[in-house]
């Protein structure tokens, strides 16, 4: 069996497990997730059991419903020895005051997510978006106070352009508030694009960084061919994974099918382990959304890539920046 790995998250003295669960699929309806609670209990379970210490959800992730089957599964562990990371700003009502970073909407919904998740804090408690109508001073604000209250251990953020992070590092540096700790971009080999905004900035200022989508939604684990309508698998239904359809992402999928049989590995394997091996990645968030997909992608540690590997899986692609390919 895979023996887990841990590291340091960023600067911090937190130990993560190398692979973070994400949470997402859990308790919707939407097509391509997980609208079985009890398997999504048993897949925490196994994750854990595999030595996954960090799970990532959101209070939006189908308006709490994931929170609360987290919190239900998490109930019987060591909650001492378990990193759970929730985020804020996502649509939570109808109401005008019920989404974005306001210091009222962070407040409510901190505890709100306490609620659900059924525990007395947050271990790592995300912005999930730069909110463009409030002052980022009353975010860090009403952030530094959940973590002077105890309410949350660390502060993150997700999915930004680099100047808004940087600008939200210096606020905190000069107003002596608690800086954010971790970085959560979307990364894998055939969106590289942050490569070219925000993972400067976290290998700069020593910001842990924990990428979301590390298979492109599941098109890197070989699932999906060339010229194929798929009536199977997330991207039958998920725009965002039909997305990555292009030539020059098939070209980059090429090498990661011809390096995963050379090595006697799966594709998804092959693509986790290239995140693995980048310096600035502390822990990739994988979707796993059945216990063999969560077997195989712990594999992934197993991996070993040499640079000339890690440079012929990068050649068919160039990092490039744009804010819509951010999907800001
Ligand atoms: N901060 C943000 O804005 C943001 C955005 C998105 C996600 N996230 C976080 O990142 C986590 C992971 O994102 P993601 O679900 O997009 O990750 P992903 O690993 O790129 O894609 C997961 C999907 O790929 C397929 N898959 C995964 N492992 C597989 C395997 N070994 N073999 C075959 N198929 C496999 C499954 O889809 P099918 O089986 O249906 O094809 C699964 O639902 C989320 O749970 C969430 O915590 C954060």
């Amino acid at each position: 069996m895979t023996e887990m790995d841990y590291t340091k998250l960023g600067d911090t003295g937190l130990e993560v497990s190398r692979l973070c669960l994400g949470c997402m699929n859990f308790g919707s309806d939407t097509e391509w997730m997980m609208n079985d609670e009890e398997a999504s209990v048993e897949l925490i379970d196994r994750a854990i059991d595999l030595g996954i210490n960090f799970l990532d959800t959101a209070n939006v992730y189908s308006r709490g419903e994931s929170e609360r089957i987290v919190g239900k599964a998490i109930e019987e562990y060591d909650r001492d020895e378990l990193v759970v990371a929730t985020k804020v700003y996502g649509s939570m009502g109808d109401g005008p005051n019920s989404q974005g970073l306001s210091r009222k909407h962070i407040l409510d919904q901190a505890e709100a997510s306490l609620e659900r998740l059924g525990t007395d804090y947050i271990d790592l408690y995300q912005i999930h978006r730069w909110d463009e109508t409030t002052p980022v001073e009353e975010t860090l604000d009403a952030l530094d106070h959940l973590v002077e209250t105890g309410k949350v251990r660390y502060l993150g953020a997700s999915t930004m352009a680099a100047w808004q992070f940087t600008k939200a590092l210096y606020e905190s540096d000069v107003n002596d508030y608690r800086r954010f700790a971790c970085m959560q971009p979307e990364y894998n080999l055939v969106d590289r694009h942050e490569e070219e905004n925000v993972l400067p900035v976290c290998a700069d200022q020593g910001i842990g960084v924990v990428p979301w989508s590390p298979l492109a939604g599941g098109f890197l684990t070989g699932k999906y061919d060339r010229d194929e309508d798929p009536d199977e698998g997330r991207a039958a239904t998920d725009e965002h994974t039909r997305e990555r359809f292009t030539d020059e992402n098939w070209a980059v999928l090429d090498e990661v099918r011809t390096l995963a049989d050379e090595k006697g590995a799966s594709p998804a394997q092959v693509s986790l382990a290239w995140l693995l091996h980048k310096e600035v990645v502390d822990a990739p968030i994988i979707g796993p959304r059945t216990i063999d997909h969560l077997e195989e992608n712990v594999g992934a540690l197993d991996v070993t890539l040499s640079d000339d590997e890690v440079a012929r899986l990068e050649a068919p692609k160039d990092p490039v920046w744009a804010r819509a390919i951010a999907n800001l």
